[in-house]
């Protein structure tokens, strides 16, 4: 039945986001809107002494101002909703008081009838504020450091095996250093933006989110409306990267700044705002320290890392989460510590955890490497972890020594010399440089609805959306699959919270949870029609087995026989029905879901369980006992580099990417995803980083000119390719999540390849040509 999934297909919203024609949540005409400005806090701390808000209120245009003085109150989100979304800050509900935590804090937002009109007036609004000393710089408060009980995303933060100390005393081998990475911002390309629509009781979101359905239930809870009367759209979304994951001021403020004025409002960030008011990914220092005994073979793992929280909510930046599993070693000690600073809260942004986490150890690996004068290819085989040794868990597919291989192959790895500083081109020094990739491969409950017509096409519905990563294109291919028709004839719709709740786009959990619900819905309302044609007298199919019947190209028909059958379309017309449906939810979840982990999942639906008891496909699915198993996807990033010894500037030539992912669902998409993720990694090794004012703690970087990332003239030659076997544990689509893998490891890849160019060893993110000079 498997005739697209896989195929290199082209995106199926390609056309409309080229032309124009996808419609992103700021784009929507709504009569009558007015158009809102945020005003943010120029302190760091302190408080809001007097705001004057009546020249603002008197610029022409303006309709209303709202602050914490005049705005609604707002509940605290609650938190007995597994699938509610999360807001980011719980502390700090958006103007209901006077207190500033941080700089680019929202207090106030600027209603006016044009967008210019609101940003002059929001010039115009004057605050007096009393300061207080805000502490911002992670290093000088480290004594302030404390062991935070749990993180937010569900991982754990202290995690241990063995004795780590005792077995480091006596390693014969030892790399002990410390590793940092600055402060990071999402920037995707759409800014976060929201429109609200107020008719009576029900309110309406127009809102960039990664959880259309998570947005639905945390805004139920925070403005006081009954769930039925909340509904979120989200068609289009130009990148989140995490940043909307959880939900930021601006969404909620905008419905409350349309209540205010009693019309619709629209409120978009500015590329400045985004960098105040809509997370970050934390600084971290990370302590790694490594034992190994002469062959290279690891005796003890340290991971401490010391990362950064704000005053108003509790985030860790999970820097160590993948350092338990990821080689084998009888001793293994990870830890993380908090400093609260005044800084808006730090969120997930791509690979939480295991994009900075990957960096330092890969790093520490590559050092290990040097001084026991191993292969670092070798020293990663010696330490290859057969089962996933903190839960004495067994992989549910793992393909990492293939990617190794085909990595160093395709790289020209047995070209290399390993002593540094000795390969040239030219007057450029090269370097090549390897390391490890991992994420954990997560699925959560999801349901979905298909619906085939009379006329032959089906429509798929999911409250789920596509964060520009290609949802809606391999999800087509995996109804089309299912429903035994050709793509043309599927449509797949998302981003609304009306239909059947999916999974957030987060944790890269979308094709491997809602993929099965897709199919299991698609396969349910073929197993309908053929329930019908076996009972009906004109049929072809009248008296046959249900289980000899088999689907393809729109038609049902005896496998044995297939000529004795008939179409879709027949059925449904002999019937006088317009249209066929079936709904399924599977509640499969690979990790713990937790009220603090809003990422693992949806709520299930009640009418969608009664049918899906009845599913087949549902059935199969969740019998599958799936505790003994760890679920994770593999790969290796290799890296050449040429360093110009004169001007420090370090070009990457050429990077190859070799990933375990199951399934591969669309190898066009998938390469996609992948090189988007090694770009930011190659961002975060050579370019990236917010720099605060040290004497205010303000951002200085606040925009595309100061934030440096990637263009296309840094790229290098790419090469991404697949082992491309199926995870048959995880789920029948045998496919795993790639969102986020492609980021994790790149970055250590490029370092350690600087190191074997030039001989310097900068651990001390990013690699700027002042440093190597
Ligand atoms: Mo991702 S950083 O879990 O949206």
């Amino acid at each position: 039945m498997s005739d697209t999934v896989g195929k290199p297909i082209d995106r199926v919203d390609g056309r409309l986001k080229v032309t124009g024609g996808a419609k992103y949540s700021a784009e929507f005409d709504i009569k009558n809107m007015l158009y809102g400005v945020a005003v943010t806090s120029n302190v760091t701390k302190g408080r809001i002494k007097n705001i004057n808000t009546s020249i603002a209120e008197k610029s022409p245009g303006v309709v209303g101002v709202m602050t914490y003085k005049n705005s609604m109150q707002l509940h605290s989100p609650s938190s007995s909703d597994p699938g509610g979304g999360k807001f980011a800050e719980k502390d700090l509900m958006p103007l209901q008081n006077d207190r500033i935590f941080y700089d680019g804090q929202i207090i106030a937002v600027v209603m006016a009838e044009t967008f210019e009109q609101a940003e002059h007036a929001a010039t115009l609004v004057k605050v007096d504020y009393q300061t207080e000393d805000p502490i911002f710089d992670l290093e000088k408060n480290i004594e302030k450091a404390y062991k935070p009980a749990s993180a937010s995303t569900g991982s754990e933060t202290q995690v241990s095996r063995g004795n780590a100390d005792d077995a480091l005393k006596t390693a014969s081998l030892k790399v002990e250093q410390t590793y940092t990475t600055p402060v990071y911002h999402h920037n995707a390309m759409e800014p976060h933006a929201t429109i609200a629509l107020w008719q009576g009781e029900t309110v309406m979101f127009y809102d960039s989110t990664q959880s259309v359905a998570g947005t639905k239930s945390l805004m139920s809870s925070m403005l006081g409306v009954p769930k039925e009367k909340v509904r979120v759209i989200s068609y289009f979304i130009g990148g989140g990267f995490g940043s909307k994951g959880f939900s930021w001021p601006n969404t909620v403020l905008t419905a409350m700044a349309a209540k205010l004025v009693n019309r619709p409002v629209k409120l978009v960030l500015s590329r400045q705002q985004m960098f105040t008011t809509a997370g970050r990914r934390s600084q971290t220092i990370q302590k790694v320290s490594l034992g190994a005994d002469q062959s290279g073979k690891l005796s003890a793992i340290k991971h401490d890392n010391t990362v950064e929280s704000s005053f108003v909510d509790e985030f860790v930046e999970t820097a160590g989460v993948a350092t338990s599993m990821i080689y084998s070693s009888p001793n293994v000690d990870v830890s993380h510590k908090l400093v609260r600073l005044n800084k808006v809260t730090p969120c997930p942004m791509r690979a939480p955890g295991e994009a900075p986490g990957m960096y330092a150890l890969e790093v520490a690996m590559d050092e290990l490497a040097y001084q026991s004068k191993i292969d670092p290819v070798q020293l990663r085989l010696v330490n290859y972890a057969e089962e996933e040794e903190q839960k004495h868990k067994k992989f549910s597919s793992k393909y990492l020594r293939d990617c190794y291989q085909k990595g160093a192959d395709l790289i020209g790895w047995s070209k290399r010399n390993q002593q540094p500083a000795s390969m040239k081109e030219g007057k450029y020094l090269v370097g090549y440089g390897m390391a490890t990739a991992t994420y954990p491969a997560n699925r959560s409950a999801s349901s979905a609805k298909a619906v085939l017509f009379a006329d032959g096409h089906a429509e798929i519905m999911c409250a789920t959306q596509d964060i520009g990563t290609g949802t809606y294109t391999i999800m087509t291919q995996t109804a089309a699959d299912a429903l035994g028709l050709p793509i043309e004839k599927v449509i797949v719709k998302l981003g609304d919270s009306e239909f059947p709740k999916g999974a957030n786009s987060g944790g890269s959990q979308v094709t491997a949870s809602v993929g099965p619900a897709i199919r299991a819905a698609s396969l349910g309302a073929i197993s309908k029609l053929v329930t019908m044609a076996v009972a009906d007298p004109k049929s072809p199919l009248h008296g046959q087995k249900e289980v000899d019947v088999t689907s393809q190209n729109g038609r049902i028909f005896l496998a044995a026989k297939p000529d004795q059958g008939e179409s879709y379309t027949q059925i449904l017309s002999r019937n006088n029905l317009q249209k066929i449906e079936a709904q399924a939810i599977t509640k499969v979840s690979t990790r713990q879901q937790t009220e603090a982990n809003p990422a693992a999942g949806g709520t299930p639906e009640k009418e969608i369980e009664d049918e899906s008891k009845t599913n087949q496909a549902v059935q199969l699915d969740e019998k599958l006992d799936r505790k003994p198993f760890s679920f994770h996807s593999f790969g290796a990033h290799f890296v050449k580099v040429l360093v110009d010894p004169d001007l420090g500037t370090v070009r990457v030539d050429k990077a190859v990417a070799v990933m375990d992912i199951g399934t591969v669902m669309n190898e066009k998409t998938a390469k996609n995803q992948i090189m988007g993720g090694m770009i930011f990694g190659i961002g975060m090794a050579l370019m990236e980083e917010t720099n605060y004012d040290p004497n205010r703690g303000r951002p200085v970087t606040k925009d595309l000119a100061n934030y440096l990332v990637p263009v296309n003239a840094d790229m290098p030659d790419f090469q991404v390719e697949f082992i491309n076997k199926a995870d048959n544990i995880i789920s029948p689509i045998g496919a795993r999540g790639i969102g986020e893998i492609g980021i994790t490891g790149i970055t250590a890849a490029v370092n350690n390849a600087i190191y074997h160019a030039t001989g310097k060893r900068i651990r001390e993110l990013p690699v700027t040509p002042d440093k190597l000079l």
